[in-house]
């Protein structure tokens, strides 16, 4: 770790982090750019963002990249996210095998182009076995979408007899759910100020602490990372129970 991060104490941080990543719009439109800049820049911020998560420890990064309702934007606007990911994803491909980063997306990923779709599942495959960090983005994501998917699925289960209703609690519901597998996110970081979820984990987030920040995704790097984290770690994760519950069994996950 960087001697600019001294007083984070690696042994309370966050196991998985999700970020909203906003106002790349508003940060090229200050600058009388065009939007696709901003979200140049705030691939810029991605890049440095999974460094110091990766160098960090933490397990889980998700990051919202494109939601459901991001397909109603202006055409070109669509096609440069779409460009922009697919060079991402290629010009990071490297850095994920060293630093042993595996890639893996939620959402419904065969609604983009062929060749994003080829390269983001070339990717998930190549890095499969990493152990660092899971780099987990959501794309053409959307909560409400994912909980109804999972209803589906397990009413197809039911009805075939695989799984019974009686047997339907929180965690089989979970393991319907894109975030399969995951640890539920401890932080959820959003950008640019505004005061919402936007369709995103909603089922994940129950006990999920939540910070907004008003600085636009582009401005988002390391240092203000850091801050939240230790802001984090002064924060009692009471998940409904009391105080002094919390202090004799500390940890939930
Ligand atoms: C929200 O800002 C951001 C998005 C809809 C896209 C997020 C994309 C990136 C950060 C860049 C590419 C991502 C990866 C993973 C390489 P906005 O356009 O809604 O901003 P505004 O609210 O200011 O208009």
């Amino acid at each position: 770790m960087n001697s600019d991060t001294p007083s984070l104490r690696l042994d309370s941080l966050p196991r998985h982090i999700a970020i909203i990543m906003d106002g790349n719009g508003r940060w090229a439109k200050k600058r009388s750019l065009n939007r696709i800049k901003g979200h140049r820049e705030g691939a810029e911020s991605v890049r440095d963002i999974v460094r110091v998560c990766r160098e960090i420890g933490i397990e889980v990064l998700t990051l919202y990249a494109f939601s459901t309702e991001n397909w109603q934007r202006p055409r070109p606007e669509v096609s440069a996210l779409m460009s922009l990911l697919k060079g991402f994803l290629r010009s990071e491909a490297a850095e994920m095998m060293e630093n042993g980063i595996r890639l893996s997306a939620i959402g419904q990923i065969e609604r983009f182009p062929g060749d994003v779709v080829k390269v983001l599942r070339d990717i998930i495959d190549m890095t499969r076995k990493n152990q660092g960090m899971i780099l987990n983005l959501a794309l053409s994501y959307g909560g409400r979408d994912e909980i109804v998917t999972a209803a589906c699925k397990i009413a197809a289960d039911v009805r075939a007899g695989r799984l019974q209703i009686e047997e339907i609690t929180e965690e089989v519901f979970s393991n319907y759910l894109y975030t399969q597998g995951l640890p539920e996110p401890d932080l959820l970081i959003r950008t640019s100020g505004e005061m919402r979820i936007s369709n995103f984990l909603l089922w994940q987030i129950a006990y999920t602490e939540i910070c907004v920040t008003h600085t636009l995704w582009p401005d988002f790097r390391r240092e203000e990372l850091i801050r939240i984290l230790q802001d984090y770690q002064k924060r009692e994760r009471r998940f409904g129970m009391t105080g002094a519950q919390i202090k004799k069994a500390p940890r939930r996950q």
